[in-house]
């Protein structure tokens, strides 16, 4: 689970919408640079785009099936919904084609242009049929978290079409404070997610949703774990910070799944307590740096898990969440 990927050939959509559009900029056979317009984004490796290294380091990590979706940088959540529409149809049958030559071992979760719920729901139907198992989805889009009206009547549609969604943080808070050595995404993105986990349970979002919606938050939910306690005092002491949640929030920790991509087996332990061996599954955000580099090793190496439980965290979590 959770593991990204950029298509070999990508239309400059800049060219076709105007904008910095993100597109890959191809060094050698064996690494390219994400471009944002003219600006160097992130280096990357041609596992974002070749099926055959994908298998090899698949093989190399003891993996039988990896799921992958875009690199957030893609959602275009803040463009015109037509140009965000023609996007996600262009990744995602490029995602298809990828998966095409992976000998069944990769799978793909599409994206969909969330700012417009309607062609949202759209696109998503059509992946679906085309063979996606599921969604990703940015945590918000600009000031709409997950409990907004719009991104609710979308998460039941994923529902109704039993598509898996994948919860992915990107658009950071915390502005200039974070432009110092990528504290966006060892600082926002961890409170990013558990800002959508929040806005979903105290918007009341999960009494809205049916129980059947299988949804994940990527990196272990952020901080949302570490801090539950916190929330849990302040809904029982504060009226202000109760929200529209039917339960306290702690009620809510059956209705998602989180991924494992913690790197510390004190979080990972923690996380099971919290979530329970039901509810986190294997992410690793291969190929990036900032992925597990020997994707499971946290798993495997844990000490104090029962075969059951490395079992279920490994792949039956996966499984059962992605309706495999
Ligand atoms: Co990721």
């Amino acid at each position: 689970m959770h593991s990204h990927f950029f298509p070999r050939e990508w239309e400059d959509l800049g060219r076709r919408f105007g904008g910095d559009w993100p597109w890959m900029k191809h060094l050698d056979e064996r690494r390219g640079v994400v471009m944002l317009g003219q600006k160097e984004f992130r280096p990357v490796t041609s596992a974002c785009w070749d099926a055959g290294r994908r298998l090899e380091e698949m093989d190399r990590d003891g993996i039988d099936l990896q799921v992958m979706c875009a690199t957030p940088v893609l959602f275009a959540y803040a463009r015109p919904a037509a140009a965000a529409q023609y996007c996600a149809q262009l990744f995602n049958d490029a995602g298809l084609e990828l998966a095409a030559r992976g000998k069944g071992r990769l799978k793909t979760l599409c994206q969909v242009p969330l700012q417009d719920t309607d062609a949202a729901c759209k696109e998503l139907s059509r992946a679906m049929k085309s063979g996606h198992l599921g969604v990703q989805i940015g945590n918000h889009v600009g000031e709409r978290d997950l409990d907004d009206e719009g991104i609710v009547t979308f998460l039941q549609h994923c529902a109704a079409e039993g598509a898996a969604v994948l919860v992915h943080p990107w658009d950071m808070m915390g502005g200039a404070r974070t432009a110092r050595w990528m504290m966006g995404w060892t600082v926002s993105m961890p409170a990013e997610t558990q800002l959508s986990i929040v806005a979903l349970i105290l918007g009341g979002g999960f009494d809205r949703l049916p129980q059947g919606l299988r949804l994940c938050f990527a990196h272990g939910g952020g901080s949302f774990a570490f801090l539950l306690g916190r929330l849990e005092n302040a809904w029982r002491n504060r009226d202000l910070a109760r929200g529209r949640s039917a339960l306290p929030p702690s009620a809510y920790t059956d209705r998602f799944y989180v991924d494992s991509a913690v790197f510390d087996p004190r979080a990972l332990r923690l996380l099971l307590e919290v979530m329970g061996e039901d509810r986190v599954m294997l992410g690793s955000d291969y190929p990036f740096p900032l992925g597990e580099q020997r994707v499971g090793g946290l798993i495997r190496d844990m000490d104090g898990l029962s075969t059951g439980a490395r079992d279920k965290l490994l792949a039956a979590n996966a499984r059962r969440f992605l309706g495999l």
